[in-house]
């Protein structure tokens, strides 16, 4: 029997299908999917969620003003996220939208629950709501500007006054900050963890959890007359996604990361967990809040006409090269800028010159020199062989690590680090002087730079997919020995394998002068 495989369920917030979908959602959608792919590579057994978010009073509001029912916008919209996913390369396993009847089953289920441990009462709401954010906020926590009052978030906020069932969230208050203390890994980055203490700490009211004012939603159990509070809807996907109310939703539950955009942390990290606990629910491992993007320092709005699509940057850019540069240059958790001119700039400089050129002259060295036939190791290793193999190797473990911690751009500045070092290693040993006075060794020098640019390979194989596995297929690696493990494994040898086409992995892209 080998070793048996651990479950990994990771999710990302599911998106408002109320328009196209954004960068901010394919950014999302990327880092979900590479946390996914490393863990697949460790062959953990994954199952990776999305989808999309589809009651709630501003997907009423936009389809009024298109006139269209909410249903309409929601089944024009959702499938251009599963576009959109489709070209970022996602490889989630499965794709929610929050109006399917298994998902009703789920909601109905955990309100019952919560309703049985005496945590939901009838009420009357008079208070603040944002529509934008489909959020309550107090008073406190709002600014006023020409007489209107705006939420933490920048967006508007009206007055609401309706009958409304409640969930006793103040009763948490103590547990939640418990929950916090003891599992420090719940709220990650450790930076907005503060935040959220804090908002806890400053004292928690109960939370309005039904409207009556509209009707799309999913109706409260024996209540035909209140729709659920959307945020009840949408957080309990989470658990529809792995088959809840059936029992083998424990099977992945609970879930490892629920990956999402820094906004939506207080619905994930206080709102989320005291449903569960009052459900009698086990808490997810890790809410990570990410940063958000920005073009060129600038929030991407309707009105300022900066919205870029996904669609136009994979056109110009390819995908694995948007997926390299989002993982590269933002720092996880932090926000991050992207504009053409430094998107060229990683294109150009890592993959096209450093990866590129590498794998390019090492090949091409082997097509002309070896007939297209890997080498073997033909002359006793030097220090230089055995440093940069070792160095190299190192880096799968390394990787393990990062890959905890989320941290890609570390991972990727250290796997360049090494694509750096390969490249002087090569540069060095001059393989093209060495095929006039030293044939054997020169087969050594290709076979090892061959060897590493296979490592690399597959440690790049979840954040640019296509282009690593291009680099293993001209290399010739067999589809099992495509894992993390067949890094390490010295029983794996390419000498002999016959290369493929050597043809440019990463084209340049020209530098516009804009
Ligand atoms: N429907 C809610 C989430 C419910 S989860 C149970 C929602 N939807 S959203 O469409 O507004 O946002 C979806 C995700 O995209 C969120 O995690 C949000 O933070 C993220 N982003 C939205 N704009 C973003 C950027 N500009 N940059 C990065 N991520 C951003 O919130």
């Amino acid at each position: 029997m080998g070793k048996e495989k651990k479950t990994f369920y990771l999710t990302t917030a599911i998106s408002y299908p109320n328009g196209e979908p954004h960068i901010g959602h394919a950014y999302e959608a990327i880092i979900t999917d590479t946390i996914a792919r490393y863990h697949r590579l460790f062959e953990n057994n994954v199952i990776f969620l999305t989808g999309t978010d589809e009651h709630g009073i501003k997907m009423l509001q936009t389809a009024k003003r298109l006139n269209l029912t909410a249903k309409q916008l929601a089944d024009k919209n959702a499938p251009l996220f599963i576009k959109m996913l489709k070209e970022v390369n996602s490889t989630h396993d499965d794709f929610i939208r929050t109006t399917e009847e298994r998902h009703k089953i789920a909601c109905i289920e955990i309100w019952n629950r919560m309703s049985q441990n005496d945590d939901i009462y009838k009420g009357k709401y008079a208070g603040w709501y944002s529509i934008r954010d489909e959020a309550y906020y107090e008073e406190k926590e709002l600014t006023k500007k020409n007489g209107q009052f705006y939420s933490p978030q920048g967006t508007e906020v009206t007055w609401v006054e309706e009958e409304s069932y409640f969930f006793r969230l103040s009763k948490y208050q103590d547990r939640l900050l418990e929950h916090y203390k003891n599992n420090p890994k719940f709220i990650l980055p450790e930076s907005r963890k503060n935040e959220v203490i804090k908002f806890v700490q400053s004292g928690l009211k109960d939370l309005s959890i039904s409207r009556t004012t509209f009707d799309w939603g999913i109706n409260v159990p024996n209540d035909d007359s209140h729709v659920m509070y959307v945020w009840v809807d949408a957080l309990t996907n989470y658990l529809t996604g792995v088959h809840f109310p059936s029992e083998t939703y424990k099977n992945y539950w609970p879930a490892n990361y629920h990956i999402i955009g820094k906004d939506i942390l207080r619905f994930h990290a206080v709102y989320w967990p005291a449903f569960l606990l009052s459900a009698n629910i086990e808490l997810p491992l890790t809410v990570f809040a990410h940063g958000f993007l920005f073009n060129r320092g600038v929030k991407m709005s309707k009105s300022l006409g900066n919205v870029v699509s996904p669609g136009e940057l994979i056109e110009k850019y390819g995908i694995d090269q948007l997926r390299y540069f989002f993982l590269r240059e933002v720092s996880m958790g932090n926000d991050g800028n992207y504009d053409d001119e430094s998107i060229s700039r990683r294109v150009n400089a890592d993959l096209a010159n450093d990866l590129g050129n590498l794998i390019q002259r090492s090949c091409s060295m082997v097509q002309k020199n070896c007939d297209g036939i890997i080498p073997s190791i033909s002359s006793e290793l030097n220090d230089d062989d055995l440093n940069i193999n070792s160095n190299v190797a190192s880096l799968a473990s390394r990787i393990e690590i990062l890959v905890e911690t989320l941290e890609f751009n570390k991972i990727l500045s250290e796997i360049w680090e090494q694509i750096s070092n390969l490249n002087k290693y090569f540069s060095d040993q001059k393989p093209w002087e060495l095929r006039k006075n030293n044939n054997e060794r020169m087969q050594t020098v290709l076979f090892i730079t061959l060897n590493n640019i296979r490592k690399i390979a597959i440690m790049l194989l979840p954040v640019i997919p296509t282009s690593s596995e291009k680099i293993l297929n001209l290399l010739n690696i067999n589809d099992a020995d495509r894992t993390f493990k067949s890094i390490t494994d010295e029983n794996i040898d390419i000498s002999d394998n016959r290369l493929g086409e050597v043809t440019p992995i990463f084209p340049k892209v020209e530098i516009s002068d804009e």
